[in-house]
């Protein structure tokens, strides 16, 4: 069953055209990742899905509640983890907070994160807020979730247990669109893998279609670009290279 239907979806900032055509559909239950290079339209093209983005022209149809989780966790900093989760569902959802509070509870322990019920965001590490920013777009139980970059912002250790949950929320059949970097990522947990370049959908497929060995010129060329930078950062980040400049 389709639950999102994009249409030809034009948006663009200035003179700069952003998305040029856009074409999508997700059906229930189904894990998309959306690759492609840095500037082709991953997050603009999400932002108009959500509605934090107004597309010129061309069709958006979804009957069910969406929820979005950014790069940098937005939480609100103020707030406890408890609060931030209860927030939405009391204020825009008119929940009560004897059944919010529960439901909240329910997504930390999901999320492995019940003993940070009182923390503050603050306190948290970039892993453990991710947690929270994923458990507090739970609160407002949404069947389609998207995600922006969810691990850019985090050095590896903290992207394996954010990824986890994610994971985890596939296998619960949660609908999920997921704009990443994380090509090992993608390859194991989607069904359908979007390239998008220069403005739109450029090819799509399978998983394993789309990163095994893709035919597409473009697509295997920005999956040299991605392997290289990776293992650069991988550089930047193992220890070794710290204890070898030590000696
Ligand atoms: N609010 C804005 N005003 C002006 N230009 C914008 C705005 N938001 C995005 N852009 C531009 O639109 C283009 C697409 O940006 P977008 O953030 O959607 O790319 P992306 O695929 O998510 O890239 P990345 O992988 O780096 O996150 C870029 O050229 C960007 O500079
Ligand atoms: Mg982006």
């Amino acid at each position: 069953m389709e639950v999102l239907h994009v249409n030809q979806l034009h948006k663009r900032f200035g003179p700069l055209e952003v998305l040029k055509g856009v074409d999508l559909t997700a059906h229930r239950g189904e894990v998309i990742a959306l690759i492609g290079p840095s500037g082709s339209g991953k997050s603009t093209l999400l932002r108009c899905i959500i509605g934090l983005e107004k597309a010129e022209s061309g069709e958006i149809r979804c009957e069910v509640p969406l929820g979005m989780v950014f790069q940098n966790f937005n939480l609100f900093p103020h707030k406890s983890v408890i609060e931030n989760l209860v927030e939405a569902p009391v204020i825009v959802k008119k929940m009560k907070r004897a059944e919010a509070e529960p439901l909240a509870d329910d997504l930390l322990k999901k999320v492995g994160l019940e003993d940070k019920r009182e923390a503050y965001p603050c306190q948290l590490s970039g892993g453990q807020k991710q947690r929270v920013a994923i458990a507090r777009a739970l609160a407002m139980q949404p069947e389609i979730m998207l995600f922006d970059e969810p691990t850019s912002a985090l050095d590896p250790k903290l992207t394996k247990e954010v990824l986890q949950v994610i994971a985890n929320l596939a296998r619960e059949d949660m609908t999920m669109i997921i704009a990443t970097h994380e090509m090992g990522f993608a390859r194991n947990i989607a069904d359908r893998v979007l390239f998008m370049k220069n403005g739109v959908i450029h090819a799509q497929g399978s998983a394993e279609e789309m990163l095994g060995d893709p035919q597409d010129r473009e697509l295997r060329e920005f999956l040299a670009m991605e392997h290289e930078e990776h293992a650069a950062q991988e550089l930047f980040d193992g220890d070794a290279v710290f204890e070898r400049s030590a000696e």
